[in-house]
C-alpha cells in the first residue's frame, strides 16, 4: 500500500501535505479508496483515507468494518486503523491533517456534500485536485492488480463457454443474464462488474442493452457482455453467438468484427497513442459493407472500476504504457435487425500485448 501511496505523490504536479480519499454511500464510493487500503471485504461507506507524502495512511472507518480493517492492516506500519462512530469522522479528520495547508482531493470520485464538509471541518486548507495523479497512479497496473484482473477475466471466460450450452428456444434474455451471473458466482466471483447486458436479435443492436423478457428465436443473433469481480477487480468480456437458422449476413458481421478486434490488437504495446487501436479496429469495420457501425470507442481501461479512467477513441493520444489493462472490444450494430460485438481483456506489456480473457471469439452457431 505504501508504494502506491508514494506512487501517487510521485505524479502530483505540485506537492501537497496530505490525499484524502473519502466514500460517500453505494453507488458513491470513491474506488481509489481501496486503491490505497487494499482491503478484500466490506462496504467501507463514509470511511476516508488520509495519505501523507511518506507513505503513511490513516483509515478511518465505522466498527462497522474494522474487523476486516484492522485484519488488512496487520502486520503493516505503514497503516493506522482508526475505528470511529460516523458522527465522529469530521472532528477525526481534523484532527489527524493537524497543520497541513495544502491538500489533495479526488474531485472526479468526491461527492459535493464530503467537500462542503471537509471544508467546513478544515476552513484555512487550500483543496487542490489530486485527480490527475490519481488516475495516471491507477492506469499501471502493479503484479497484485494484474493477478486480480487475470483471476476476474478467467471467471468471466469459464461463463462465456458456457453460454452456448445456455441458448435454448424460449429461453428469455432475463434467465440467460442470471444463468450468466450465477456461473461466474459458482467460479468464483463475488460480484459482477456491471448489471449484465443480453440482447436478442434487434436488441443486440445497442450496446448497453439490458436484458427482459423477450424469448429467443430461431435465426437471432445474441450478444452477452458481463463481467466478474474479484477481490474488487472487474474483468468485462462480451461475446456474440449466432441461434439456429444461419444468416449470412450476421456471419459475415461476426467476421468483420474479428478482423477488426485482431487489427486492433496489432496495434498493441507500449507508446502507441491510444487513438491507434480505435482507428486500427475502425478502418476494418469502415472498409466493410457496415461502414460507420461502429458506433463507440474501441474500449477502455479495466481495474476497481470496469470502466476504469482511460480509453481508445479516435481523438485520445495518450501513449500506452506496460502494465495497462484495457479492453479491446469492437462491434457492428445494425438497427432493427441485431449486433455483434467481441469483447477481450488485456494487459500491455513489455512488447505487445497479452490476453487476460480466454473464452473462444471465433463464431458459433448454436442448432435450435
Ligand atoms: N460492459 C460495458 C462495456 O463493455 O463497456
Ligand atoms: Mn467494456
Ligand atoms: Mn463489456
Amino acid at each position: 500500500m505504501k508504494a502506491r501511496i508514494e506512487k501517487i505523490f510521485g505524479l502530483l504536479e505540485s506537492p501537497v501535505d496530505a490525499i484524502v480519499l473519502a466514500n460517500s454511500t453505494e453507488p458513491h464510493l470513491d474506488q481509489s479508496f481501496f486503491y490505497a487500503f487494499d482491503v478484500p471485504s466490506g462496504l467501507f461507506e463514509g470511511s476516508v483515507a488520509i495519505a501523507k507524502p511518506d507513505g503513511h495512511l490513516d483509515v478511518l472507518t465505522s466498527p462497522l468494518e474494522a474487523t476486516s480493517a484492522e485484519e488488512a492492516a496487520k502486520g503493516d506500519p505503514h497503516v493506522t486503523v482508526h475505528a470511529v462512530s460516523r458522527d465522529g469522522t469530521d472532528a477525526a479528520v481534523q484532527k489527524l491533517l493537524g497543520p497541513a495547508a495544502t491538500v489533495g482531493l479526488h474531485y472526479r470520485e468526491l461527492t459535493h456534500d464530503w467537500y462542503l464538509r471537509l471544508e467546513k471541518a478544515l476552513p484555512k486548507v487550500t483543496w487542490v485536485d489530486a485527480t490527475p495523479a490519481i488516475r495516471k497512479a491507477r492506469a499501471t497496473k502493479d503484479a497484485t492488480e494484474i493477478a486480480r484482473l487475470r483471476t476476474a477475466a478467467e471467471i468471466g471466460s469459464k461463463a462465456g463457454l458456457e453460454i452456448p450450452s445456455l441458448l435454448k428456444s424460449g429461453v428469455t434474455e432475463l434467465e440467460l443474464a442470471a444463468e450468466i451471473e450465477h456461473r461466474m458466482n459458482r467460479h468464483g466471483a463475488n460480484g459482477r462488474s456491471f448489471s449484465t447486458i443480453v440482447g436478442f436479435g434487434p436488441h443486440g443492436a445497442e450496446p448497453h442493452f439490458q436484458p427482459g423478457d423477450a424469448r429467443l428465436k430461431d435465426g437471432q443473433s445474441i450478444v452477452c457482455d458481463f463481467g466478474a469481480i474479484h477481490r474488487r477487480y472487474a474483468s468485462d468480456i462480451t461475446r456474440s453467438f449466432h441461434f439456429g437458422r444461419r444468416d449470412d449476413e450476421m456471419k459475415r458481421v461476426h467476421e468483420t468484427v474479428e478482423a477488426a478486434q485482431q487489427a486492433a490488437l496489432d496495434t498493441i504495446r507500449p507508446g502507441v497513442p491510444a487513438k491507434e487501436v480505435h482507428l486500427a479496429a475502425e478502418k476494418v469495420i469502415d472498409a466493410s459493407p457496415w461502414k460507420g457501425r461502429l458506433i463507440h470507442g474501441v474500449g477502455h481501461s479495466i481495474g476497481l472500476a470496469v470502466h476504469d479512467g482511460w480509453y481508445y477513441g479516435p481523438q485520445i493520444a495518450d501513449p500506452l504504457e506496460e502494465g495497462m489493462v484495457f479492453t479491446v472490444e469492437p462491434g457492428i450494430y445494425l438497427t432493427g435487425k441485431g449486433g455483434v460485438r467481441i469483447e477481450d481483456d488485456i494487459v500491455v506489456t513489455k512488447h505487445g500485448y497479452e490476453f487476460l480473457t480466454t473464452a473462444p471469439r471465433g463464431y458459433v452457431e448454436v442448432a435450435a
